[in-house]
């Protein structure tokens, strides 16, 4: 049983995609924790009713982005983790941390990337005049937002879209790909050749929503 450890911020819809689609579907694979930086994070009350096990390392009680991730990493080390996912982390990670998860941290960013990493990617894809946006999973590299693609999901930008509007259809594709890519690494599925990640069942690394 491969051990899955997810780190959220707020909602964890996400988090909540991936815990369902893991029992639904019998992976091989089991969400052994979840771990958030704000308290009272909704995260926690479905982790709660679902049984996981919880953590919350706030960050606002540490002096320095290096000695939070040093305790974030201690946390998530007491877990044995083969694999972590930010669902929705919003912290920028120190290169230490990264470096420490090499090839067994995962993201999800809200845009195609490389376009619109960093913050407002919805209402920056709408002012940009972009017919598609989209999320991205990827695997995590020092710099921010950034690392070998491992699904990609794009819905169409609507001629008088609002940045919530589109919020809601990436997000509903965010729900549909972030499983799948967990489901591919817990699988050994997925190969990593010059920065480039490839399923190696030829499953389809792109969904249109
Ligand atoms: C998602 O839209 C995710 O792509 C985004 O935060 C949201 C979390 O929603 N992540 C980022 O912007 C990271 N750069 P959730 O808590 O309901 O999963």
């Amino acid at each position: 049983m491969k051990r899955i450890v997810i780190l959220v911020s707020g909602r964890g819809s996400n988090a909540q995609a991936i815990v369902q689609r893991c029992a639904a579907e019998g992976w091989p694979a089991q969400v052994v924790a979840i771990i958030g930086n704000r308290p009272g994070a909704a995260a926690f009350e479905f982790a709660a009713q679902q049984g996981i096990t919880t953590a919350l390392v706030d960050h606002t009680r540490h002096p320095s982005r290096e000695a939070f991730d040093v305790e974030l990493a201690r946390v998530i080390d007491g877990f044995a983790p083969d694999l972590v996912v930010l669902a929705g982390f919003m912290r920028i990670l120190t290169d230490g941390f990264v470096a420490h998860y090499a090839g067994r941290l995962l993201n999800i960013h809200p845009s195609l990337l490389p376009a619109f990493a960093g913050l407002h990617t919805h209402r920056r894809a709408i002012e940009a005049g972009c017919k598609l946006a989209g999320a991205t999973v990827h695997f995590v590299t020092p710099t921010l937002d950034h690392g070998p693609i491992v699904a990609q999901a794009a819905v169409p930008v609507l001629p008088d879209d609002t940045p919530e509007a589109l919020f809601d259809r990436v997000l509903a594709v965010e729900h549909a790909i972030y499983p799948l890519a967990v489901r591919w690494f817990v699988m050994g599925q997925l190969v990593v050749q010059g920065g480039v990640v490839r399923h190696t069942g030829g499953e389809s690394q792109l969904l249109m929503g």
